[in-house]
């Protein structure tokens, strides 16, 4: 089978591989550069587990193939967390609401969120259903979720002016 040279900026890393052209965007993140939190849940578009962002905008990586990346930008969970270690506040607040049990939803969960917010950080509820309509969670019955996303709204907003909400102070 022909083999492509696929060059990706993933998480700000320059990255080239050699790859299949039916091999997909999340089994080459997964496979080829061994970044795992992106999650394969139903492989043809509808769950939402393999989200990633691509050039700053959502999409689902098991509908596209790596070779339709090349010279492209994407961020995966892996890097929402900064340098040191230090989980975003994004998966702060995931934390503090208790917005995951089982977990699989989660990275395509924080992918969509973040996203979001990278457009805006005073979000109604219909941008924030809106913006999950792509993703679905059999665990948590959402609410918790959306907690997180407006308490991590929150806290950035507040950041700024140095006070941190607490998730009580959202009254959600
Ligand atoms: S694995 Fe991609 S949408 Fe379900
Ligand atoms: S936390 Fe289990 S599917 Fe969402």
């Amino acid at each position: 089978m022909k083999k492509y040279d696929v060059t990706v900026k993933v998480n700000g890393v320059y990255r080239t591989r050699t790859v299949p052209a039916r091999l997909t965007m999340v089994d080459y993140l997964r496979d080829e550069c061994g970044l795992t939190g992106t999650h394969v849940g139903c492989e043809h578009g509808i769950c939402g587990a393999c989200t990633i962002q691509f050039d700053g905008l959502p999409i689902r990586s098991c509908l596209m193939f790596a070779v339709q990346a090349d010279g492209h930008e994407v961020k995966t969970v892996e890097g929402l967390a900064g340098a040191d270690g230090k989980l975003s506040v994004l998966q702060d607040a995931f934390c503090e609401t208790h917005a995951l049990q089982c977990g699989y939803c989660t990275s395509g969960m924080l992918m969509a969120a973040q996203a979001l917010l990278d457009q805006t950080l005073e979000p109604t509820d219909d941008q924030i259903e809106e913006a999950l309509s792509a993703n679905i969670c059999r665990c948590t019955g959402f609410i918790p979720i959306i907690e997180a996303i407006k308490l991590a709204a929150e806290n950035l907003r507040a950041a700024a002016g140095g006070k941190v909400a607490s998730v009580e102070a959202l009254n959600v």
